[in-house]
């Protein structure tokens, strides 16, 4: 079933996504080379703590792996998503996903984005272009009365006219209570098709665009999630509201 939020229900769900939206910028702006992934997660953590609030994806848990480890996930060129802050120093040319989800009041926020450690190449450059605008075309048709896969069917359309691959077993999803609900949404599919979207619906739309073939494979630390062929992998999300008909993203600052 699919929640429609409560304006109360609102409010804190968009206090929950203005700490997730400052925590990103706060940590994007500590992302260069030299830097060890733990250190992000540190910064990210104290943040959202002087914000009384929670890390939401720390003790996660997921079918058939330990509980999540770490406060945000830092996935670094091939690793498409749930890469676990370690020792690992970030290296120029890298590009580096952060995933940032909050819970405070007993509402969550999810967020992510994608950047570049110092100089990358013109290919990573573009990378992350088409995945970032990849999720405005999917925001776009977050509107009610449109159906899930509108938005689906935007995402796909865009990246693979743009000559990359959407990854297929990974989704966005409703969030509120809890940090994955329904709607699943996926970066693929048909117009016309899946739920119908409404006002007060509260969605996470996350685009995981490949560079390569769309495979993807789980890494021995049984969380992050790789390209199959070793080929760098970009993220982009948003948290947004269907409100007056319209999206809003509420994960900005
Ligand atoms: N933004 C990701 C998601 O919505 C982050 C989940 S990481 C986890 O699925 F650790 F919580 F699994
Ligand atoms: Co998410």
């Amino acid at each position: 079933m699919i929640y429609i939020k409560t304006k109360k229900e609102i409010d804190f769900i968009r206090e929950s996504c203005r700490i997730v939206a400052e925590t990103l910028r706060l940590v994007a702006n500590n992302v260069k080379p030299g830097v060890s992934t733990i250190e992000l997660d540190q910064i990210a953590d104290e943040y959202i703590l002087s914000n009384n609030a929670k890390a939401a994806f720390k003790g996660y848990s997921q079918a058939g792996s330990y509980n999540y480890p770490a406060s945000i996930c830092v996935s670094i060129d091939d690793e498409i998503v749930h890469g676990i802050p370690s020792a690992r120093v970030l290296k120029n040319g890298e590009i580096v996903s952060i995933d940032v989800g909050v819970l405070k009041n007993g509402y969550f926020g999810d967020a992510a984005l994608s950047v570049a450690v110092g100089e990358i190449s013109p290919e990573k450059r573009k990378l992350l272009e088409v995945t970032e605008k990849a999720l405005y075309e999917g925001i776009k048709e977050a509107k009610a009365d449109n159906r899930v896969h509108d938005v689906s069917f935007a995402i796909q359309k865009y990246v693979e006219s743009n000559g990359f691959s959407v990854v297929r077993d990974l989704c966005g999803h409703g969030v509120g209570k809890f940090l994955h609900e329904e709607p699943s949404v996926p970066n693929f599919g048909a117009k016309g098709t899946g739920p119908k979207l409404k006002n007060g619906m509260t969605i996470a739309i996350e685009p995981m665009v490949n560079y390569g073939s769309y495979k993807i494979k789980t890494s021995q630390d049984g969380w992050t999630v790789c390209t199959q062929d070793g080929l760098p992998s970009a993220h982009f999300e948003h948290t947004i509201l269907i409100s007056n008909g319209s999206p809003e993203i509420l994960t900005v600052c």
